[in-house]
């Protein structure tokens, strides 16, 4: 079973930071990291979930109307590069990562090539899963340059598969974790990655034990989880 840092460790550290991810690199037999990118209003690739700043920084507003620059200052918002040059290393020795575009609500013109560019210069092309819930976005991609490694993003599996079969011609789906209920034999040809609305950093909840044996009886290749470091060794 593949097990993946969701936002890198953010159950136990701030989502989509360098901390996180430092923390989630770490570990010995993690498949690889979770991520999810927009763009700046300097046109920075920058790793934050929300479209808006307010619910993880002391900054208000959309991600697109403030300079890196402000970040950089203000906040523990990483760019992409920074992300990057952090993971390199470890990815070098087989980490993989998932670079998931946030371009559903605000398109954000051109980050595929943008992200596609900056992949292709740390030499790292085939350690990264693309996705997107944006199923324009991830055939963008796919067409651009057929050897990229993408998966069709949904809750349902259904819609995934529909996606990964008829438009984007992916290579894997990532639906929510209570949205697979198909038999094993009809996921056999392509990856399942699963995800979880799990509580994330600071720890205000218990947190959910996931089965990893069932889930994997079920057809699941992977899953996404907020603390990875509470499985691996374990399974
Ligand atoms: O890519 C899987 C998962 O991260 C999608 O949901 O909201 O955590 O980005 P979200
Ligand atoms: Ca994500």
């Amino acid at each position: 079973m593949e097990i993946w840092a969701h936002r890198g460790c953010s159950f136990r550290h701030p989502e989509n930071t360098l901390e996180s991810f430092e923390a989630a690199a770490k570990l010995e037999g993690l498949t690889g990291i979770e991520l999810d990118v927009q763009l700046a209003k300097d046109g920075e690739i920058v790793v934050i979930h929300d479209e808006k700043l307010d619910r993880t920084t002391t900054m208000v507003g959309y991600v697109k109307d403030w300079a890196f620059t402000d970040y950089e200052k203000y906040t523990k918002i990483p760019s992409l590069e920074q992300v990057l040059t952090l993971l390199k290393p470890y990815m070098d020795k087989g980490l993989m990562l998932n670079i998931e575009l946030k371009n559903s609500e605000i398109r954000y013109e051109g980050m595929e090539q943008k992200v596609m560019d900056m992949v292709h210069r740390f030499g790292i092309a085939d350690k990264v899963i693309y996705s997107s819930f944006n199923s324009d976005s991830t055939k963008l991609i796919k067409e651009t340059d057929p050897s990229t490694n993408v998966a069709c993003l949904a809750n349902d599996i259904l819609d995934c598969m529909n996606d990964c079969n008829f438009k984007v011609h992916g290579d894997a789906v990532h639906p929510f974790i209570r949205m697979v209920n198909l038999p094993k034999f009809a996921l056999e040809d392509i990856k399942v990655r699963v995800w979880t609305k799990d509580p994330l950093y600071p720890r205000e909840y218990f947190m959910i034990h996931h089965d990893l044996r069932k889930l994997e009886s079920k057809g699941i290749d992977g899953i996404f989880l907020n603390n990875p470091e509470d499985y691996l060794g374990k399974f």
